[in-house]
């Protein structure tokens, strides 16, 4: 199969988000101008550099998240994890703005140190993160992609030490969920080591 800007015959469903796939979640908290908060979970997402801890996450259309970040140059991420697969979706749902998603949605806030925008208190991890950019996506015609990319640096971290083992953050324990394109998830609970040909002795 080989196609090019219309989908073959075959696929009923553009297999984009399938093949890019499995992509972390962020699990993005926020306030709004008037201090309510809100929270959406966003798989276009993932850490985008270090020396800065950079993460970036990606609105199709420009939702309350990104919205509420831009405004307010601050945002939290939590850790979706397995457990929490039924709150992250509850919280997927589209409310008003103002609406606050954790309590419609049952969750527990944890309270930021550096920033305003609470987290979801029962997740294993979750970063305080303070934007440091945000744009527009174009496609290559330079049209709006509609899509609105947040970049955001990681100012404080949260952990809850119950998952760290050796001086390590114990990631198949905290059983991260993964979006996979149509409804699917996976969940990440088996791991593995291997060693880069030329890395260091000790796993960065
Ligand atoms: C697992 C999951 C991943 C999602 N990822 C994205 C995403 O990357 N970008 C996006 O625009 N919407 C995404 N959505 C949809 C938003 O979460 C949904 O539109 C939500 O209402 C946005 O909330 P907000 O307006 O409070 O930010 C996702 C939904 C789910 C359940």
């Amino acid at each position: 199969m080989y196609y090019e800007d219309d989908l073959p015959a075959a696929l009923s469903f553009d297999p984009f988000k399938a093949i890019v796939a499995p992509r972390p979640i962020g699990w993005v908290g926020t306030l709004n101008e008037d201090g309510i908060p809100n929270l959406g979970p966003y798989s276009f997402f993932n850490a985008i550099s270090t020396r800065p801890n950079l993460v970036a996450f990606s609105s199709e259309g420009m939702k309350h998240s990104a919205a509420n970040a831009r405004a307010t140059g601050e945002f939290t991420l939590s850790l979706v994890t397995y457990a929490l697969r039924d709150k992250m979706n509850a919280s997927s749902a589209h409310l008003a703005d103002g609406a606050n998603e954790f309590a419609a949605a049952g969750i527990e806030m944890g309270t930021s140190r550096r920033i305003r925008p609470p987290f979801v208190k029962a997740s294993p991890a979750a970063f305080e993160c303070k934007v440091v950019q945000t744009m527009e996506l174009t496609g290559l015609d330079g049209a709006s992609a509609d899509s609105f990319l947040t970049i955001g640096q990681v100012v404080a971290v949260h952990i809850d030490d119950a998952y760290v083992s050796d001086g390590k953050f114990d990631a198949a324990r905290a059983e991260p969920l993964a979006r996979c394109g149509y409804r699917n998830y996976a969940v990440a609970r088996e791991m593995f080591e291997l060693g880069r040909p030329d890395g260091p002795a000790v796993p960065v």
